[in-house]
């Protein structure tokens, strides 16, 4: 396979490179990505194989994009890069309405002029809006989209216009929306390695409201593993679908109990913050249809291997320091 992959230094997007060199030796991979402040190409240090390159450019200019694909003739695009962050699109969401959606836009109309194999567009199950605390609903192939956020609205249209290129341009695409991952080399802004890089720091950890939003957690290893099948198998294009954890409805308060408990340290060090505006209270995912289809099931056991996330994070305290002091002062301009 010759996998042109957007936004691969990015958290889950390195990842995947790492699990797919190591995994697929003999496959070309062209990582593009603008390297925001998110970005960052040090994640991709250790790979040392000449099949892997890097170029830095912006998914939203077209006439680079164009080029991008003339040159290295994928026959796989694999769509990581966007705007991830909810927090930063309630602040500016301009940005993640020009990347997240016009940027995927502008490789969509690259892949059907360079005659693509397979478009594979990443999203998550924040497209589908919230579900009630006390239901035992779970978000499936079927749930109609109801995104709260500027983020979540900018991934669901950017996942109509994938769909939507299926339908009008016969493009071969598949769409994966997958819940709250976690793992090495995610930035110290997100949820839980803020949590965790906190008390490191011996500091308090931030909860929003009174912490009882509900989240499904997988770790990234098992999502790479979920994309993977999803491309080695033809049958799936045209298809979505739906990724997520082991766990049922595990809350942010429980998420940080459990950091907790890995650190030693009791519930004093938590402090519950003014909640944000639009903030969904609970995502849960059904996962049956790649279960059935393809097989897929999550490996990794979610505290198990947030012990091991934790150790990487205090292991690789020089990856994400200079990160956090940016974060921490994003957090403070809006009092969070
Ligand atoms: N993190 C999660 O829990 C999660 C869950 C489900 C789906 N997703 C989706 O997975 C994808 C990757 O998420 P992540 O957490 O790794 O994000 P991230 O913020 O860690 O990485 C995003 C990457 O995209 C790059 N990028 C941003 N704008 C760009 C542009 N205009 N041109 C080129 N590159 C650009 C950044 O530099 C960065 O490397 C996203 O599409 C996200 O919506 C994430």
């Amino acid at each position: 396979m010759k996998l042109l992959i957007t936004g691969g230094a990015g958290f889950i997007g390195s990842n995947f490179i790492h699990y797919w060199t190591h995994n697929h030796p003999n496959d070309e991979i062209l990582n593009i990505d603008s390297l925001t402040y998110a970005g960052n190409i040090t994640n991709l240090a250790s790979i040392k194989t000449n099949k892997y390159k890097f170029t830095q450019v912006d998914i939203c200019d077209t006439e680079e994009i164009n080029k991008i694909f003339k040159d290295f003739k994928p026959d796989n695009v694999v769509h990581f890069a966007a705007e991830t962050h909810v927090d930063r699109s309630l602040d500016k969401p301009d940005v993640f309405i020009q990347t997240n959606i016009f940027g995927t836009y502008n490789l969509l109309e690259a892949s059907l002029k360079n005659n693509i194999k397979r478009f594979h567009h990443i999203s998550t199950d924040e497209v589908f809006g919230s579900l009630d605390l006390d239901t035992a609903d779970k978000f499936d192939e079927q749930t109609s989209y109801k995104p709260n956020s500027p983020y979540s609205a900018s991934k669901a249209s950017s996942d109509h216009l994938v769909r939507s290129y299926a339908e009008s341009y016969g493009l071969p695409i598949s769409i994966t929306n997958c819940s709250n991952n976690f793992g090495p080399y995610q930035h110290p802004e997100k949820f839980l390695p803020r949590i965790i890089t906190n008390l490191i720091d011996n500091k308090n950890i931030p909860l929003y409201g009174d912490g009882q939003n509900v989240r499904d957690w997988l770790y990234v290893e098992d999502h790479c593993r979920a994309i993977e099948s999803v491309l080695l198998n033809k049958s799936t294009i045209g298809q979505t679908y739906c990724v997520g954890g082991n766990y049922e409805d595990i809350s942010n308060l429980d998420i940080a109990k459990m950091v907790l408990d890995i650190f030693n340290l009791d519930d004093n060090k938590i402090e519950f913050v003014k909640d944000r505006p639009g903030h969904d209270i609970k995502y849960a995912v059904n996962w049956t249809k790649i279960n059935q289809d393809l097989g897929w099931k999550p490996k990794y056991d979610t505290y198990q291997w947030l012990e091991k996330t934790t150790q990487w994070y205090i292991e690789n305290e020089s990856w994400w320091r200079p990160l956090k002091t940016e974060a921490e002062q994003f957090y403070a301009k809006n009092n969070q």
